[in-house]
């Protein structure tokens, strides 16, 4: 065979496994995005459901979309009232039963024997590790107001709730062989956002967490589901006004929920699952580091402006 021969089988070949490649990937979004569901997550999979920093934003809109779908929910967060009016709302609209717990996260030494036994006898059938907190502003981290005491809380609340919450409630759903958890990670777990480090890496350790404790279980009919999302309107983030990338929380629960069962690590909602491609794939993941630095040096910079001017 010639030479041009070869080059021109290669390119053949080179096509077909881009194409086929291409497809694939096309039928898997098609399935994930508009086709939906893989696991039905509702009282199926057992009656309760937990949800950690379950009063605003993310974690309200989990426990709202779980109770829709008929489950009694247990709300985990700091403020008694808020947790009291979230529940009756939840319990109006839904018709669902449900149980508040006020605790603080960033407090871990005083708070787990009680969630222990505001959990005890309750059949738990998903869990959402959705407690987290950020900075601020984004920072330099040696700058960053309050360091030493900004360092454990966002340890306490980001990482050490997460394992800690698992530890409680897995024992119960391995009982029945039956059980979700899913833990809010964020798209800046992905790879290092600069000036957001610590809170970056926190997020890293919840997806990394997610993932080895999917393999550990995934036999035991246990779903672990690492959730990472870029922009959500919500108080955390300071966007008051969703958009097609930045969607409100109910849109992003409504779309992440269905992605249970088909993905263990996901992005969620359809424009994040987009950014995640290009910021990972795409882009070298140096390209992606620099221009979050530059991001939010540009973010930093208006909000110090801001805080001057007030
Ligand atoms: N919004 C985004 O753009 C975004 C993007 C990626 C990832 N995430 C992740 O999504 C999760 C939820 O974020 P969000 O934007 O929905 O936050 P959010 O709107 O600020 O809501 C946080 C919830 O957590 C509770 N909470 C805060 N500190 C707590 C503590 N120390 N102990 C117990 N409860 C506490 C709050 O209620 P109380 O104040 O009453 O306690 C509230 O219910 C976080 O893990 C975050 O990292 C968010």
């Amino acid at each position: 065979m010639a030479c041009s021969d070869c080059f021109f089988y290669l390119g053949v070949g080179a096509a077909a496994w881009w194409g086929v490649r291409a497809v694939w990937a096309l039928l898997s979004a098609l399935r994930l995005w508009v086709l939906g569901s893989g696991v039905r997550v509702g009282p199926g999979i057992g009656k309760w459901a937990v949800v950690t920093g379950a009063t605003d934003g993310i974690g309200k809109a989990y426990a709202e979309e779980l109770a829709r779908r008929g489950m009694s929910i247990v709300l985990i967060s700091r403020s008694p009232e808020k947790l009291e009016d979230v529940a009756k709302q939840i319990r109006e609209k839904f018709n669902v039963e449900t149980k508040i717990i006020a605790a603080d996260f960033g407090k871990p030494d005083l708070i787990y024997d009680k969630i222990q036994s505001g959990l005890t006898g309750l059949e738990i059938g998903v869990l959402v590790n959705n407690v987290g907190i950020a900075y601020e502003f984004p920072e330099y981290f040696l700058d960053i107001p309050d360091l030493d005491n900004t360092i454990n809380k966002l340890i306490d609340i980001n990482i050490v709730s997460v394992c800690k919450m698992t530890r409680l409630v897995l024992p119960g759903m391995l009982e029945r062989s039956k059980g979700i958890i899913l833990n809010i990670s964020s798209a800046s777990g992905m790879y290092p956002v600069p000036l957001l480090t610590v809170y970056s890496a926190t997020k890293a350790f919840v997806d990394f967490f997610s993932r080895g404790l999917y393999a550990e279980y995934k036999n035991k009919g246990i779903i672990v589901q690492s959730v990472l999302p870029f922009y959500v309107a919500t108080k955390l983030s300071k966007i008051r006004k969703p958009t097609w990338d930045k969607p409100s929380p109910e849109a992003y629960v409504k779309s992440a929920i269905n992605t249970v069962g088909l993905q263990t690590q996901t992005n969620g909602y359809m424009a994040h699952a987009l950014l995640g491609w290009v910021t990972t794939s795409l882009f070298p993941i140096s390209t992606s580091i620099n221009l979050a630095l530059k991001m939010n040096k540009g973010v930093r910079a208006r909000f110090l402006k801001k805080s001057k001017k007030n």
